[in-house]
């Protein structure tokens, strides 16, 4: 594909373009992602701040062609089964519930996996990748297809690669993809000394 499709946030702030240019994509490009821009992902995960440095994220990662691959799409519900399954890379993500020092439950956990994973996708988007996020996951056979158990959850699957032809989606995803990104507005979600409902 020769134009990247931009959906650039419309705002006047002076934000960073990871931030403004990210959006979620489901053409992705048989292009895959390279090792550096790999571990440029996962080391920006790593330095994400977490209650009491407890880091409670884990990771699976798989390329398209590794059985961990099929095995994760296998678990998407189908309508992110269509799209994802051409994704070059497939990331699992998963927290461990409970805190190491004395094994209480640690409610911070899904918000500091969000945390970890807030750096990954602006670090891979200034690398030029693009991200989807999925909740529509079937948990219980992802949990079994790769044992996470004991103490720790599957939250999301993330679809990761370069941009893909729009034209390769059906009609309806297709116009999903060029649709303008929507938000509410800084004064709906932000009380400055009162809560917004
Ligand atoms: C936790 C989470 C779960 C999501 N689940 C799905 C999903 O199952 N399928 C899907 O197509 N998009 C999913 N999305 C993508 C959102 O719909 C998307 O981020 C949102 O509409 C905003 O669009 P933008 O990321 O392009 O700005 C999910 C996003 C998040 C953060």
């Amino acid at each position: 594909m020769d134009t990247l499709i931009s959906k650039e946030a419309k705002t006047e702030a002076t934000l960073i373009h990871a931030i403004k240019d990210r959006w979620s994509p489901r053409a992705f490009a048989a292009k895959p992602i390279g090792d550096e821009e790999l571990q440029n992902m996962l080391e920006a995960a790593r330095w994400a701040p977490s209650s009491m440095n407890e880091q409670p994220w884990r990771f699976i990662y798989a390329h398209k062609g590794e059985p961990a691959h099929q095995q994760i799409v296998d678990t998407l519900m189908s309508g992110n089964q269509t799209w994802a399954q051409h994704a070059p890379l497939l990331i699992v993500t998963i927290i461990k519930t409970t805190f190491d020092r004395n094994g209480a439950p640690n409610r911070s956990a899904q918000h500091d996996l969000g945390l970890a994973i807030g750096n990954l996708t602006i670090q891979g988007t200034a690398d030029g990748l693009s991200f989807h996020h999925m909740g529509g996951v079937h948990f219980d056979q992802l949990a079994e297809a790769f044992a996470i158990t004991d103490g720790y959850e599957p939250v999301t699957v993330i679809a990761a690669g370069y941009q893909g032809d729009p034209d390769t989606l059906t009609d309806e995803l297709k116009s999903r993809e060029l649709a303008p990104r929507k938000r509410l507005t800084v004064d709906e979600f932000a009380g400055h000394g009162k809560f917004i409902r």
